[in-house]
């Protein structure tokens, strides 16, 4: 049927016979001349139809966009003049022996090369879109990562074990997806948000070295890199600590940049702690490509008069930090209140600033802003220090609880640095972030929380702590961060039982719900369960950065939407009343049909 893929014909090509099968991406009449550029997942090709070969001609003016083809044609030079470069097969042309339509298409809903597209339709119709050379090329992308990837670990010695996908609530902090069952009345499945449990499981079994292309589900609010369902690549190690985890892991991601990409990331990459991070980029997955820093100001703002600083300074768990922006002074009202209005998502209430004209002039003569009356000369001068300011530059602050200002002046900083060019140039800026703390405190519900999960091992020394001071307690958990994105997570586990009773004593479960959630696991511990630890990949993060994608829908070959939606199936949808019986289900509120799909 064929001889060779559309975008595959070459100049070494002319004058053999081809045959080629693809779709009609575009049609032109060129006085008496028909011309089709036949597309098929390797590219696109000239092909011109002569009036000479009537037959050919007839079918040729009925051919429509998207219609599929085979054609039998000759490869010749296109005319001197009308080459083109910029395409791979822009040397040559097929003349057109024979045509023949293997299917027509109706009008697609739209152009395959429209730069305007709505997601929603594009999601509607994502055959079509999945058609266009860009999602070609992102899908393929994908597999060559993933098969990348296999072969590393497997040369590497790690073996794929697959685990259960209908299985029992996993401890990853996201709501559940649950599967009722019909065997057992009232009882359900949950789809697993990790294979944690099992791959620890796995090195109590002696594997060694495990992995996985796992598929994982979570109930969680979405956002542009997060999907309800989204693939990990899961691995777990015997007899490894954290280093050599993580000396192993990154090797992964450089030998892939190095294939895929021809890039070579730096080896090593760094490692910055937790509380570094946060100090000086208000954020657990900083991007390192942004030049701006914040300082603290917190042990600086006690004494002012400004309620708004001296409030949260000397709250314990309060924060006053600044970010200095060089040349800021420039920034007009307009894009100040743009920027205020931005870190308003992240909870702050106000955004203060500072312009400072002379730097000499620590007061109301040197500097521009509202709130310089309300600080003393003092504060000011010890504020331009610390932050290194010049004449020209502007110092925002942020003052609130912690939490509040690390995630307002957090994001600030990302978003003014890559606005206003306070970036370093580096096209990739890979970054361990280490030492997280244990736990972190649920203000809401008054206890602390796993800051991974509850198998995550204390740093060595820290085992004391979990019992007498556990916000100081910190982890062997180590967090994979590519420019601004958490593409990777893991930690070295609990391997002893008595460990394990200490953390789950500090989260407040109880025994019995230990013993009710993680049995399985604390039994296993018991049976001479090896030091482990291990990480996971975001395979879907990875492929949204290396593919430039705004959002991780655009590696994924069937999405959902922000509503978790499938746009195309019509998922998630009714089922049919007997289907609710035998699973011994009756729903609170009777649906007839599905709501209508909200406009993304
Ligand atoms: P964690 O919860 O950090 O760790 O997940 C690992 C990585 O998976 C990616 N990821 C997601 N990607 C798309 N959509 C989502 N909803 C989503 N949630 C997470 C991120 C993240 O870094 N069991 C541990 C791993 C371990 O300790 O070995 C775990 O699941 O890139
Ligand atoms: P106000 O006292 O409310 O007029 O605020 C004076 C300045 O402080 C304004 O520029 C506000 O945007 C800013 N501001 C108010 N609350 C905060 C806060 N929690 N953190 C940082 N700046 C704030």
């Amino acid at each position: 049927m064929r001889s060779h893929y559309c975008g595959a014909v070459r100049a070494t090509d002319i004058g053999q016979e081809v045959s080629l099968c693809g779709w009609a991406h575009r049609r032109r009449d060129h006085g008496g001349v028909i011309f089709i550029d036949l597309r098929d997942r390797e590219g696109t090709v000239q092909v011109v139809v002569d009036p000479d070969t009537a037959a050919a001609f007839a079918i040729a003016e009925a051919v429509r966009s998207e219609f599929v083809l085979r054609i039998v044609g000759l490869v010749r030079a296109r005319p001197a003049g009308s080459e083109n470069a910029n395409l791979p097969t822009g040397m040559v042309e097929v003349v057109t022996r024979s045509i023949e339509v293997l299917n027509e298409s109706e009008t697609p809903p739209f152009q395959l090369d429209d730069e305007t597209l709505s997601e929603s339709i594009r999601l509607t119709y994502r055959y079509l879109d999945l058609r266009r050379p860009v999602m070609q090329n992102n899908m393929r992308l994908r597999y060559r990562v993933s098969k990348l990837m296999r072969d590393y670990l497997d040369t590497n010695g790690f073996i794929e074990v697959e685990t259960p996908t209908l299985t029992r609530s996993t401890p990853e902090g996201a709501r559940d997806y649950l599967v009722p069952s019909r065997v057992h009345d009232g009882m359900f499945y949950a789809l697993p948000q990790s294979p944690q449990l099992f791959k620890q499981l796995l090195m109590v079994a002696g594997y060694d070295r495990y992995f996985q292309m796992a598929r994982c589900f979570r109930d969680e609010d979405l956002r542009a890199d997060r999907q309800p369902e989204f693939t990990q690549v899961d691995l777990e190690t015997s007899f490894m600590g954290e280093d050599a985890i993580m000396d192993l892991v990154e090797g992964m991601i450089r030998s892939v940049f190095k294939a895929a990409q021809g890039v070579d990331l730096p080896n090593p990459f760094p490692r910055m702690p937790f509380a570094e991070a946060m100090g000086r980029y208000g954020s657990d997955k900083p991007d390192m490509r942004v030049t701006l820093e914040i300082t603290e100001a917190t042990d600086l703002m006690r004494e002012v008069a400004f309620k708004v600083f001296s409030t949260p300074a000397n709250d314990p768990k309060g924060r006053v930090a600044a970010l200095r922006v060089p040349g800021g002074a420039s920034l007009t009202r307009g894009e100040i209140d743009a920027y205020t209005e931005f870190v308003k998502i992240y909870g702050a209430k106000g955004l203060a600033y500072i312009k400072v004209n002379e730097v000499s002039q620590p007061n109301e003569t040197g500097l521009q802003s509202p709130i310089v009356k309300n600080l003393s000369e003092t504060a000011l001068r010890a504020v331009l220090e610390r932050t290194g300011a010049q004449n020209g530059d502007l110092i925002f602050f942020g003052a609130d609880k912690a939490t509040v200002v690390n995630d307002a002046l957090g994001a600030l900083r990302a978003k003014v640095g890559h606005e206003k060019g306070h970036v370093d140039g580096r096209a990739w800026a890979p970054l361990w972030v280490v030492d997280f703390p244990m736990f972190e405190f649920n203000e809401g519900e008054g206890r602390w929380d796993a800051l991974h999960h509850p198998f995550t091992a204390p740093k060595d020394g820290h085992e004391d702590l979990l019992t007498s001071n556990p916000g100081a307690a910190l982890s062997k958990a180590y967090d994979m961060v590519l420019n601004g994105w958490e593409v990777g997570g893991g930690s070295v586990r609990i391997h002893r039982q008595a460990v394990q009773a200490k953390v789950f004593d500090a989260l407040n479960i109880s025994a019995e719900e230990q013993q009710a959630k993680f049995g399985f696991l604390l039994d296993a511990l018991k049976f001479g369960a090896p030091p482990h630890g291990g990480l996971a990949f975001g395979l879907d993060r990875l492929l949204a950065l290396m593919t430039g994608s705004e959002s991780i829908r655009d590696v994924i070959a069937f999405p959902k939407t922000q509503r978790a939606n499938c746009q195309m199936t019509d998922a998630p949808n009714v089922v049919d009343e007997r289907q609710l019986r035998e699973l011994h289900i009756r729903l609170r509120t009777v649906q007839t049909q599905n709501p209508p799909l909200a406009a993304e």
